[in-house]
This record gives C-alpha cells, structure tokens and sequence, in this order.
C-alpha cells in the first residue's frame, strides 16, 4: 500500500535544462517573495507542460489531486558549483544568497507544476515564504561554534534537533479557514543546497496507519479531544496553543485530512475514554511505523502532502545541512488572505 503513496518524477535533460532556466528567471526577478513572481511561476509552469511526458504529467495529477504522500522530484541541475562551506553562514547572509534563492524559485516553480500555490503564513516564520532549514540556534550532536551546554534549545526547523512525526503547523483546520483562521498548509516542498552527511528526512504516510487503526478509532479521532502546544517558530506574541481540537477530518479530496504532531498533541482533560484508546492506539501505530527515508540533495525536491503523511528527522549529525522550504496550498484550500501578491495569509 505504502508504494501507491509515494511517486518519483525524474527529468530528463531537456526538460532539467528548462527548469534551471524558469528557475534562474524567476530568481532574477528576486524569488518567492518578490511581487509578481508567483505569477510567472505560473505562466513557467504551463510552458513546462508540454514538454514532460505522460506519466509524469500524470504523477502531478496525482500529487495535485491530493492522491500522494509524496512525490520526489529528482535529476535537475543547478548553475555553477557550490561547494559546502567549512561552517554554516549566517541565516542573513544565506537568505540573501543568489543559490538559495535559486532553489527557493525552483522549488515555487515545482509547486505551480503541482498545482499549487507557494504562500507564508503572517505569524510563522517572520512572514517570510522562503524557510531555511538549519541548524541555526544549536541542539545538533556536535555544539555549533559557541554553544553553551545546557541552555534550552527550541523545538524547530531552525535548531538541531530531532523533530519526532509532525505535520505542519498550525493545527486549527485543514483546507477551509475556521474562525478567521487559515488551514494547515496543504503541502511543504524540501531540497537541499548542503546535505553532506546524507541525513535524511522521513515520512510517514497516514492512510495505512489509519487502516490499521480501524473505523472507530479513526472516528474518535474526529472528536474535539486534543491540545497542542503553541510552535516555538511562530512570531513571539503570535500563534496561540490550542484546546479541544479534532486530528481528523473527512476530505472529499484524497479522502482525509489530518493533523499531528508527536511533540505537542496530548489529550484534552475532557476527552472521553474512547478518544485516549484512540489515540493512544494512534500514537503507537506511529511509533512503530517504518518511516521512509528521502535523502536530499540540490538534484532533488520533496514535496510532501502534509494532510496525508508526517514527516521528521533525527538530531542532525552535519552541522552545515540547510534545506529550502516552501508551503503551499492546493486548488482546495480557502484560507484568509492578508495579502495576494505575494500571498500571505491569516495563521
Ligand atoms: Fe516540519
């Protein structure tokens, strides 16, 4: 079953040599976040459709349609050579780094290939599209240069420690803005500027665990029963913790919806008996899941459902790893726009 979840896009030269092309273009422009750029993603993304062939037109579908965990994107090139550096650069320095914009365009151009629409959130990641995924604030299982032993270490993609299953913040509804609140992201793409010890990023695709589960589990876990905690990334003042909210929810588009995430969901004091079986029979199904490993290199891309499969990773062991990530919203999802170009929405 878990096979149907996962699909590979490769590309051929041609089509990797007009990728690097709409992507260099469209960081020229100055990437995700300038104005206009989302549209050219678009406009890049039609032009792309004649040339790839039918079954990989096909996988897109699939992943558009809400149908896969995950679709790794592989065999595109970048310009020049980039050779890791002896110590991870600065997040200002990197942000404003002609390579990370690069694959920040190329990674929004994927995401319009797939039919979705890059965007941020205005109380996560300081508003910004573009996340890079480093070791930034410590907790890697080397010190970075000048951490101090025994000072908390937040629990984000920003520090270096492992992140246990999750699906991305925040956890208030999926696809349909509730109370003046957008919906989880619809999706998140990965790639890799340095991986250089090949840690990988795992996923875990929801559907066979909710299988396994059985019917009446799953419903319970449709019952207002759950509390998360607040996300150490969101804006400081920003983005509250959360009480009584459901994890699952029935979807018309790929058949469910769920959120998650193993180090801030608990029980809710009120929760009924059958809700803690099921959750508790949730949580163990997960814990036992085989993950899937995707190791990421500038080559490839991830992009990965998040109503439908967690992901993680372990502690990292390479303290210059950075990843380049985007969110992004389907066809389906209607969330409260703050502001269309570039989109950014209510959290
Ligand atoms: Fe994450």
């Amino acid at each position: 079953m878990q096979d149907s979840e996962v699909a590979y896009l490769k590309f051929d030269q041609d089509q990797a040599r007009t990728l690097a092309a709409a992507s260099q273009y469209l960081a020229d422009l100055g990437g995700p976040q300038a104005p206009g750029v989302a549209s050219q993603a678009r406009q890049w993304a039609q032009r792309l459709q004649p040339i790839l062939d039918a079954s990989q037109k096909a996988v897109l579908q699939r992943f558009a349609d809400g149908q896969l965990s995950a679709l790794m994107c592989s065999q595109m090139t970048c310009p020049g050579s980039d050779p890791v550096p002896e110590h991870l650069p600065q997040l200002a320095t990197l942000a404003q780094s002609e390579r990370c914009l690069y694959l920040a365009s190329r990674n929004q151009l994927l995401l319009a290939l797939a039919s979705y629409r890059a965007f941020a959130f205005d109380i996560d990641n300081e508003g910004q599209i573009v996340r890079l995924v480093g070791n930034f604030k410590g907790g890697g299982s080397v010190p970075r240069p000048g951490e101090e032993h025994n000072t908390r270490i937040e629990l984000s993609s920003h520090a270096g420690l492992r992140l246990g299953p999750h699906t991305e913040a925040p956890y208030n509804c999926s696809v349909v803005a509730r109370e003046g609140r957008s919906p989880a992201p619809s999706a998140l793409i990965l790639s890799a500027r340095w991986n250089p010890a090949n840690e990988p990023t795992r996923i875990i695709p929801l559907r066979g665990i909710l299988e396994q589960l059985g019917s009446l589990h799953a419903l319970a876990l449709t019952s207002a029963s759950f509390d998360f905690t607040r996300s150490d990334c969101f804006v400081a003042g920003q983005g509250d913790a959360g009480k009584a909210t459901t994890m699952l929810q029935f979807d018309p588009n790929g058949g469910f919806s769920l959120r998650y995430n193993s180090y801030r969901f608990s029980l809710n004091d009120h929760a009924s008996d059958a809700a803690a079986r099921a959750f508790d029979a949730f949580q163990a199904l997960v814990r036992d899941a085989q993950p899937l490993p995707f190791v990421l290199q500038p080559d490839t891309a991830l992009l990965v459902n998040n109503n439908r499969a967690l992901h993680g990773r372990d502690i990292l062991q390479d303290n210059r790893r950075l990843l380049v990530r985007l969110f992004g919203y389907s066809r389906f999802a209607s969330p409260v726009v703050l502001n269309d170009d570039p989109l950014l929405v209510r959290g």
